[in-house]
């Protein structure tokens, strides 16, 4: 790499670091205290330990294991350790209180900021094109996400705004695509801030399949409700099955009947459902339901990215369906510039070259597949990110949310979950296999 290459990463890196400290500072300023210490479920952290854990991480990589420096607070390590606490019991561990927290995490970004100066930009894996600092700033916006969920989870008055996404004409264009069949490159050996599990680059063979060119709405959705589809099991896996009527799950969540039409609730807003808009908070079992009962099934997760990567005019893998280019908001509603996914058939700027459109952004799209390692994977830099969760307890989801920043999100970018999650900003899109 050369310098003025390695400067552009360094000015990067710098950038990405202040928008996701930026966007924390919103999170965890625009509720009282107690909202953070308070666990507003059992599935999430209290805020509080979201912002010590960013800064810990931070500490960690940036400042003990990149500059050789002291901890700052050994004694704090485990409780912000995701292993050693489950998210259930962090609201009993002696967490440090708000202020001392953003008074961590804000030392720590000071001292960074001198290690972002003097650090080589090669040398070492780690340091290598600014990799630790592009790795810092993807977990603070992980976990920003995290907090976003916990506060759609949250009852109580709204504590965020942001502007609605630009309404759109109702889409007509064609309801799926083609992808050829053949051999794509999956992955990627160059993206210098990609995560181990996006790693290597290799190819796949795909047959040739129909993809849905916008994400399911939920005005088809409801469709699927009416048709009495949470009361027919020929729909549902026998896990799925089992699971929805343990849990009386009969809706997405955050949803509820209101007569003849649905209402939901949003950041502290109860609103009529939009029907154009792609359905969210839906879990692996209720979209691989909606699939079969449309005689459809969910896209593989090599399906998912040759949808999204495949040029074939090039023959090549781009980094996202619009191309090269990194994320602008004409591409894709990133970044949780509105607190929505944007109307079906949104951001034609962002489209494929076969014409998909939001892949990238709106909602995260669950895939059929199990989260596995490519071949040739090899955990970097610690195996608790991506390795201890390979095998068949996850489902894949791709594409990235409105509540993801860009620099989070990629052609590659691979997230998982376990098949009953829905409090995550989680929809998709279905597919079927092609005509042999
Ligand atoms: C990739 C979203 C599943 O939040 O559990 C944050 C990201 N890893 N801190 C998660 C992560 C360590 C991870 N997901
Ligand atoms: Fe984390």
């Amino acid at each position: 790499m050369t310098a003025p290459e390695e400067d552009k990463l360094r000015e990067q890196a710098l950038a990405t670091l202040t928008t996701a400290r930026d966007r924390t500072t919103l999170l965890t300023s625009c509720v009282e205290d107690p909202d953070l210490t308070a666990q507003h479920s059992p599935l999430m952290s209290p805020l509080v330990w979201d912002l010590a854990h960013i800064g810990n991480q931070e500490e960690q990589w940036l400042l003990r294991t990149v500059a050789g420096r002291e901890a700052m607070r050994p004694e704090i390590d485990g409780l912000y350790d995701a292993f050693e606490h489950p998210r259930a019991e962090r609201p009993s561990l002696p967490l440090l209180p708000p202020d001392e927290a953003r008074r961590y995490a804000s030392e720590v970004r000071g001292r960074v900021m001198d290690v972002l100066e003097s650090t080589a930009f090669h040398g070492t894996r780690l340091t290598e094109a600014g990799f630790a600092f592009g790795m810092i700033a993807q977990h603070e916006q992980q976990h920003d996400e995290t907090m976003l969920i916990t506060h759609q989870l949250r009852k109580g008055p709204q504590a965020l705004t942001a502007p609605d996404p630009e309404p759109v004409p109702l889409f007509t264009g064609p309801a799926e695509v083609l992808v050829p069949g053949g051999p794509f490159t999956m992955g990627t050996s160059t993206e210098p801030w990609a995560l181990d599990n996006e790693r290597p680059a290799h190819l796949r063979e795909v047959a040739p399949f129909y993809i849905d060119t916008t994400p399911v709405t939920n005005g088809a959705y409801q469709a699927f409700i009416e048709d009495g589809g949470y009361d027919d099991p020929r729909w549902w896996t026998s896990e799925g099955w089992a699971h929805i009527r343990k849990n009386s799950v009969t809706a997405p969540l955050y949803w509820k009947r209101d007569g003849k039409q649905w209402l939901r609730r949003r950041f502290g807003v109860t609103e009529v459902v939009p029907p154009d808009e792609p359905v969210l908070h839906v879990c692996w079992y209720e979209a691989d339901a909606y699939a079969r009962w449309a005689g459809r099934r969910l896209p593989t997760e090599a399906e998912w990215e040759k949808a999204a990567r495949h040029d074939p005019a090039g023959d090549r893998s781009m980094r996202y369906p619009w191309g090269d280019a990194d994320p602008a908001p004409e591409h894709a509603n990133l970044g949780q510039r509105h607190l929505r996914p944007a109307p079906a058939g949104s951001y034609p700027e962002g489209e494929s070259p076969l014409g998909v459109r939001q892949l990238i952004g709106d909602v995260w799209e669950w895939t059929a597949s199990d989260f596995l390692p490519y071949p040739g994977f090899q955990a970097f830099p610690y195996k608790e990110y991506s390795e201890v969760f390979f095998g068949p307890d996850h489902k894949v989801l791709r594409g990235g949310a409105f509540a993801v920043d860009a620099v989070a999100c990629r052609g590659t970018f691979r997230n998982w979950d376990y098949p009953i999650r829905r409090q995550i900003f989680s929809g998709f899109r279905t597919a079927r296999s092609g005509d042999v």
